[in-house]
């Protein structure tokens, strides 16, 4: 059988650009050589795009950008006619063309729709999910909205524009400890990722700080009331008929689980299984695979949840439509550890691309 031709994505403009590497290069030492031929596009933090066929070794430490022998400059034409990748050299352009493509990129200018758009015009098959479900997962203040009015218990929350912020400070400060009257508060821009800008608020005085740092971010800022509870995390898989993995669980080396927690200092812990009751764990399962549908979702996602102490209540904390995807991230350590290895996974996640093109 004719191999079929897959682009992996990686790099990518966004503050999560050095982690897609790791995932791409992961990807593509995983998945299968017999089924697959990969063409490998590399997209800097500028947002420059270029076919790399140097060593893969240099897609995970970043070099592959320095290797101009190994480099053109290409890109994904949204022509459907097309359908593949368009490739720049001394004035002249050629075309390779796609079967699917794996966007391994996280956060902003990948997660959030955008490329999923890009692809939708293209008529390419992609993995993961499309361009409504992946923006609408990537702003804090859409998931809230849309899984509270469905009934799936979120802490409470409150949302401020930039405009009314700063046209009336007062009256916005009121409003938020009208709706949220307890500290800890977290307050986060509604589209970021990584953690950044994101604050946890011990008092008044704080809150206006946090919110002005988060508006460095975004245009808008959610903010929550902070939930004492462990973090667990489940991941879903497939599209019409999802299945979710068993659960997982964080536990951060800081106050919470911010950018230093998350990539800097190494001592946050993940354990798998989660330790939690099995009717909980069974709990946020049926939760996860509810929210997945009811946004939209299709291919992976990863519903990341927290467990409160005392009460066991379960709080939905956010869908990460892009998660980490490296041999030892959480999302494919879960089907790991629920009878699915990488490799498979990968396979299932192109295979569940096709079928949602058909
Ligand atoms: N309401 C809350 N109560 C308690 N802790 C919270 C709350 N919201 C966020 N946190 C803490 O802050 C961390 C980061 O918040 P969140 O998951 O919402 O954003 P993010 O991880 O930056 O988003 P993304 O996964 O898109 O990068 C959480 O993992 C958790 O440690
Ligand atoms: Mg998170």
């Amino acid at each position: 059988m004719k191999k079929k031709v897959i682009a992996i994505l990686f790099g990518g403009a966004s503050s999560e650009h050095e982690i897609s590497r790791l995932s791409a290069s992961s990807i593509i030492k995983n998945i299968s050589k017999e089924k697959y031929e990969l063409i490998l596009v590399g997209i800097t933090k500028n947002s420059e795009w270029f076919l790399y066929t140097g060593d893969i070794e240099n897609v995970a430490n970043g070099e592959w950008e320095s290797d101009n022998t190994n480099k053109k400059p290409a890109f994904i034409s949204p022509d459907s006619s097309i359908r593949g990748l368009i490739i720049c050299e001394n004035q002249k352009y050629s075309i390779i063309k796609i079967d699917a493509v794996i966007p391994a990129l996280h956060g902003k200018n990948g997660e959030d729709g955008t490329i999923q758009g890009l692809l939708q015009l293209a008529r390419i098959p992609f993995v993961g999910c499309d361009t409504f479900s992946s923006a609408a997962c990537m702003d804090k203040i859409t998931t809230n909205i849309t899984l509270k009015y469905a009934g799936i218990k979120k802490a409470n929350f409150a949302f401020i524009t930039k405009n009314y912020f700063y046209s009336n400070k007062e009256k916005c400060i009121e409003y938020i400890e009208k709706t949220l009257p307890f500290f800890p508060l977290f307050v986060k821009p509604s589209n970021a990722g990584s953690s950044v800008g994101i604050s946890k608020v011990y008092s008044q005085d704080d809150l206006i700080k946090s919110i002005e740092t988060a508006l460095l971010e975004d245009n808008r800022v959610l903010i929550e009331e902070g939930i004492n509870g462990q973090e667990v995390e489940c991941a879903v898989l497939g599209n019409d008929d999802p299945i979710a993995s068993i659960c997982g669980e964080i536990v951060p080396s800081n106050d919470f689980y911010d950018y230093e927690a998350k990539y800097i200092s190494n001592n946050s812990k993940l354990y798998i299984p989660a330790h939690i009751d099995e009717e909980i764990s069974n709990k946020i399962r049926k939760i996860a695979l509810n929210a997945y549908k009811i946004i939209g979702c299709s291919g992976l996602a990863r519903v990341d949840f927290f467990v409160e102490k005392n009460t066991n209540e379960i709080y939905l904390n956010e869908i990460n439509t892009f998660p980490g995807f490296t041999n030892i991230s959480m999302y494919p350590k879960l089907f790991e550890h629920t009878g699915i290895s990488y490799s498979d996974l990968i396979d299932k996640l192109i295979n569940l691309s096709f079928e949602r093109a058909k």
